[in-house]
């Protein structure tokens, strides 16, 4: 961004995937109203927030984030909100292999029908719960490297790298 007075203001679109439990709608809460809820009620169809950041060089980034469903049953709607998307934040849970595969169904749904554009951020979250880890970063970290996306592990009950998660995606936008 060059020039003193450049300023941009931008929109983006970004979706969130993942299996049902990860943590999507906590991330999104902890990043919106700086806020955990333990007892987090499961999404049903889609929810949508939105939240500005500055970044360092003035451009302001508006964020229309759609939260997805994870249970199996909404699977079919995924693509209502993909489609169209800047952005795509992929959850799986550290404690649960399980859930690292459905992450990496999504990624692969993505290449095939997303924006070919997309920012894609594979998310590791309840990065607190470490002594129940079973996905290893390093595993997390190959995977994300072959395919182009970043990691980061978070947590939104400590709000541990939930800040960061949207900075890096504004800083990768095209
Ligand atoms: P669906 O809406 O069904 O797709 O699930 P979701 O991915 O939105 O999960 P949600 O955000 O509702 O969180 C599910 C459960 O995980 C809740 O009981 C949360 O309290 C818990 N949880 C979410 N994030 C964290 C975290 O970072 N650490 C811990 N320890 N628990 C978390
Ligand atoms: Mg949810």
């Amino acid at each position: 961004n060059s020039g003193m007075s450049d300023s941009k203001n931008l929109r983006i679109k970004l979706v969130l995937l993942g299996d049902s439990g990860v943590g999507k709608s906590c991330i999104v809460l902890r990043f919106v109203r700086g806020q955990f809820d333990p007892s987090s009620k499961v999404t049903v169809g889609a929810s949508f927030l939105s939240q500005t950041i500055a970044l360092q060089d003035s451009t302001t980034v508006k964020f229309e984030i759609w939260d997805t469903a994870g249970q199996e049953r909404y699977a079919s709607l995924a693509p209502l909100y993909y489609r169209g998307a800047s952005a795509a934040v992929i959850v799986y849970d550290i404690t649960c292999m399980e859930t690292f595969h459905k992450a990496q169904f999504w990624v692969k749904e993505l290449q095939k029908h997303g924006n070919p554009n997309i920012v894609m951020a594979l998310v590791g979250n309840k990065a607190d719960l470490e002594e129940s880890r079973s996905v290893g970063h390093d595993v997390a970290q190959a995977y994300a490297d072959a395919n182009g996306m970043f990691l980061i592990e978070t947590s939104a009950k400590t709000a541990d790298n939930i800040n960061q998660l949207f900075e890096e995606i504004a800083k990768r936008l095209p």
